[in-house]
C-alpha cells in the first residue's frame, strides 16, 4: 500500500526569534525538518511533499532531491496548508500528516497508528496523547460510548471541554481518497478565522465515514516546538534516547547528564565514555575504545581499544589501540596507525602517521607522510608553509627526529635517519645517517667570575 506524507513547515515560527527558518533548527546535529523525513521514512513512507512559507527557498534548498515541495504563500491554517499539498497525493492508499517541528515522532508510533487505522478500518485516524498540561493543544471530543466526535481548538472551546486531557497531536493518518474529497469541505468559521484540518474529521463522521483516535502512551513523541526553551527540551530527549540506544547495545556512559552523541555515530561494545564527551556527525567508534575529558570527535573513525583523553578529532582515522591526547588535536584528514601515541599539545593535519610511531608532546606535524616505529621529539616543527605555497614532507620507517627540530618541507628523511635535536633541515637526511644542523658550543672559561664580582667566592 502507497504510504504519503504531507509534512507541514510553513508556519512563522515567531517565537523561536530567529533569522532561520523553524524547521531547520537543528536536533542532534540534524534539522527538525530532516529528522520528520527520516522518521516518515523508517516507518512506510514512501513519498513526502513538505508545506513550506517562511523562509521556503533555505528550507528547500535544505532538502534531499526526491522530497517535493510545495509553497503556502499565507498561512491560513493547517486545513489550507493541506490543501495547497493536496494535487501532489495520489488516491490510492494512506496520507500521513506530519508537522516539520516536531522531530520525536518514532517510526515504530507511525507504524503503530497506521495498524490501528488498518484494524479498525478507519477512513480517519488522528495520534493523541493524555497530557497533565494539555493548555494549548487541540482537545478530542468523545461521545458517550467514548468514540472520537470531534477536536476542538483551545481558543474555540468551552470551559467543560477545557478540562480533557487528551489532546491532539496534530499527526494523522487519511485514507488518500477520503481527504481528497473532504478537503474542499472545510471552511474558516471559527476563533482564528484559519481552515483548521481538525474539522475534517468532524465532517467525515456526519458524513457515517469511520474516524477514531489513537492514543500514544509516549507523549514526548508528539512535543513540537515553538521556542528555543522547547527546542533544549527536544533535543534533552531526543540525546537520551540516542545514548539508551548504544547503553542497550553493549557501550558505558558514564554520566549521561553531560554527554553528547549525535544521530549516526555508531559505538562498539564495552566502549567506556566519561564526561564531557562530544561525538558529532558520521562518526565510528570501536569495541573497547575509552573516551574521557573534553573530547570532541567529529566525522571521524576510531578502531578498536583506542584511549582518547581531552582532545579534538575531526575528519581523521584512528587506528587500532593507538593513544591520543590529553590535549592533541587531529585535525581533518590525519590517518594515525595502530598503537600510535600522539600526545599532549601535538597538532597533526592532513598527515598519514605509520604504526608504532609517537609524537609525544608540543609538536605540529602538517602536511607530512610518517612511517612506521618512527619517533617526533618534543618541539618538533613541520615547516609546511613558504608563506604562498603548502609542501609535503616524508619520514620513512624507524627515522628519529631530535626535539625542537624543524624539517622545512618539501623533505625527505630516509629510513633509519636520525636528526640532532634542535637542527634545521631544508635537505634529504640519507638512510642511516645522522643530520645535525647548528652551531658549535663554545665553552668560555671563567666568564661569570670575570662578570660578577660578588660570585668571586663560588669559584
Ligand atoms: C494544531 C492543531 C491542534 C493540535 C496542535 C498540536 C489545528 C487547527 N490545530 O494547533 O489541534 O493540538 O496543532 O501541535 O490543526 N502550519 C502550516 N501552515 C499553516 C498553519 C500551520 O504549515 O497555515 C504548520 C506550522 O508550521 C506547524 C504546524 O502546521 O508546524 C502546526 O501549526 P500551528 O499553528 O502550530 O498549530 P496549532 O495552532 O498549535
Ligand atoms: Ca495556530
Amino acid at each position: 500500500m502507497a504510504v504519503q506524507a504531507i509534512i507541514l513547515a510553513a508556519g512563522q515560527g515567531t517565537r523561536m526569534k530567529s533569522k532561520l527558518p523553524k524547521v531547520l533548527h537543528k536536533v542532534s546535529g540534524k534539522s527538525m525538518l530532516q529528522h520528520v523525513l527520516d522518521n516518515g521514512r523508517k516507518s512506510q513512507v514512501d513519498q513526502s511533499t513538505v508545506v513550506i512559507g517562511r523562509g521556503a527557498d533555505m528550507v528547500r534548498d535544505s532538502l534531499p532531491e526526491n522530497v517535493g515541495t510545495v509553497v503556502q504563500k499565507e498561512q491560513l491554517g493547517t486545513g489550507h496548508a493541506v490543501m495547497v499539498a493536496i494535487d501532489e497525493i495520489q488516491e490510492e492508499g494512506i496520507t500521513l500528516v506530519l508537522y516539520g517541528d516536531a522531530p520525536l515522532i518514532r517510526g515504530e508510533t507511525l507504524d503503530k497508528l497506521m495498524a490501528f487505522h488498518s484494524r479498525e478500518a478507519h477512513q480517519a485516524t488522528v495520534l493523541t496523547a493524555e497530557l497533565e498540561e494539555p493548555y494549548g493543544y487541540g482537545r478530542i471530543i468523545r461521545d458517550d460510548l467514548g468514540l472520537l466526535e470531534r477536536i476542538v481548538e483551545e481558543r474555540d472551546a468551552k470551559d467543560q471541554e477545557r478540562k480533557i486531557k487528551e489532546i491532539n497531536s496534530g499527526i494523522y493518518c487519511f485514507d488518500s481518497k477520503e481527504l481528497k474529497n473532504t478537503l474542499p469541505k472545510l471552511d474558516n468559521d471559527n476563533a482564528q478565522g484559519e481552515y483548521y484540518l481538525t474539522d475534517i474529521l468532524e465532517i467525515l463522521k456526519k458524513q457515517g465515514k469511520k474516524v477514531g483516535a489513537y492514543i500514544t502512551d509516549d507523549y514526548e513523541d508528539i512535543m513540537a516546538v515553538n521556542s528555543r526553551v522547547q527546542l533544549a527540551e527536544v533535543q534533552k530527549i531526543m540525546n537520551r534516547r540516542i545514548l539508551e540506544k548504544h547503553m542497550e547495545n553493549g557501550v558505558t556512559i558514564v554520566n549521561t547528564d553531560n554527554t553528547y552523541i549525535e544521530e549516526e555515530v555508531i559505538i562498539g561494545q564495552d566502549t567506556i565514555i566519561e564526561p564531557g564527551v562530544m561525538l558529532k556527525g558520521k562518526t565510528i567508534i570501536g569495541e573497547e575504545v575509552f573516551l574521557t575529558g573534553n573530547t570532541v570527535i567529529v566525522n571521524s573513525e576510531i578502531a578498536d581499544r583506542v584511549t582518547v583523553e581531552n582532545s579534538t578529532i575531526k575528519d581523521s582515522i584512528v587506528g587500532e589501540e593507538s593513544k591520543i591526547g590529553p590535549y592533541a588535536y587531529l585535525r581533518p584528514k590525519s590517518t594515525i596507525g595502530k598503537r600510535v601515541k600522539i600526545g599532549d599539545f601535538v597538532e597533526v593535519k592532513n598527515s598519514v602517521i605509520g604504526d608504532d610511531s609517537k609524537a609525544a608532546h608540543l609538536a605540529y606535524i602538517g602536511d607530512a607522510d610518517i612511517g612506521k616505529d618512527v619517533n617526533i621529539g618534543c618541539g618538533v616543527i613541520f615547516v609546511n608553509y613558504d608563506g604562498v605555497n603548502k609542501h609535503r614532507s616524508t619520514i620513512k620507517d624507524h627515522a628519529f627526529i631530535g626535539s625542537n627540530s624543524n624539517l622545512v618541507a618539501p623533505i625527505v628523511v630516509e629510513e633509519y635517519g636520525y636528526i640532532a635535536c634542535g637542527s634545521n633541515i631544508t635537505k634529504q637526511v640519507p638512510k642511516g645517517a645522522l643530520a645535525i644542523e647548528r652551531g658549535e658550543q663554545h665553552n668560555i672559561d671563567g666568564w661569570v667570575k670575570r662578570k660578577f664580582k660578588n660570585l668571586e667566592e663560588e669559584f
